[in-house]
């Protein structure tokens, strides 16, 4: 599914006035691509994520899905969106979390996986009977991520779904989400503070100033994967985000 925003800007109503969170951005992002969007504290990553997943009206500025603006592609189920908490339901076993998201499918695909395909895909099959308590976060997370998969979506929405955790489970996941998406080749707007886990996830990277939002560099990362993250070119591309952060 494509992604197309052009000229999206966003004003909330606030107190003691209102504030101006995006002027004028615009992307387009090609069905299958993985693309990522970073940026400082506040500079408006959540709030182009909550227009893509229609929880937000724009108040100025065109977003599509494919051909249909996000109210009907969220009622088609075809945008999947993921936050930093896992928000799993904890009186629901992980089995039965990622059950309830495929009843809420109006649509479900002719090959739609089951609950207990989906928790092996994310490496959690022996879990399925596990209640969210009693797993750590970043299994929660993975929870997460078979419940976001439950729905078959085409875009994949995703809000830093592991900021909260440490660095040797972020990049174990990351290897899993690159898995997942060379399976089930989605398209993906992936949300980070970290320059290292764009560049290990994302075929391009948009760079996001503040005050209000705007996109402020587009970078592409032409590296092969599995990335070497000591390679000189990986740490060039690093270099090159970080200067793109500093230079807003
Ligand atoms: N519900 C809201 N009401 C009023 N203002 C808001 C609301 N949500 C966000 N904002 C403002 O919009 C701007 C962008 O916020 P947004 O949450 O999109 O930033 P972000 O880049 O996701 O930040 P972070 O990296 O901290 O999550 C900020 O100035 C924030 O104060
Ligand atoms: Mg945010």
């Amino acid at each position: 599914m494509n992604i197309s925003i052009q000229d999206l800007s966003h004003t909330y109503d606030a107190l003691p006035a209102p504030i101006e969170a995006l002027s004028s951005v615009s992307l387009q992002i090609p069905s299958g691509q993985f693309a990522a969007l970073i940026g400082p504290s506040g500079c408006g990553k959540s709030t182009v994520l909550r227009l893509l997943a229609g929880l937000l009206k724009p108040n100025c500025g065109m977003i599509y899905l494919d051909d249909f603006p996000p109210p009907r592609a969220i009622a088609q189920k075809r945008v999947a969106w993921m936050a930093q908490s896992p928000a799993l339901l904890p009186w629901k076993t992980a089995r039965d979390n990622i059950e309830l998201a495929q009843r809420v499918n109006p649509q479900p695909r002719r090959n739609s996986l089951s609950s207990d395909e989906l928790l092996n895909l994310v490496d959690l099959a022996d879990f399925a009977d596990v209640y969210p308590f009693s797993l750590s976060g970043g299994m929660q997370q993975r929870v997460a991520l078979a419940r976001s998969l439950a729905l078959n979506a085409s875009v994949w929405l995703m809000d830093e779904p592991f900021a909260s955790l440490d660095e040797l489970t972020r990049e174990s996941l990351a290897f899993e989400v690159i898995r997942l998406w060379h399976i089930f080749r989605v398209t993906v707007l992936w949300v980070t503070h970290n320059i290292y886990e764009s560049v290990r996830l994302a075929d391009r990277i948009m760079v996001m100033s503040p005050r209000p939002g705007h996109i402020h560099a587009d970078i592409e990362v032409p590296l092969s994967r599995p990335r070497d993250e000591t390679s000189t070119e990986f740490l060039a591309i690093v270099k090159q985000i970080r200067a793109a952060l500093k230079a807003e």
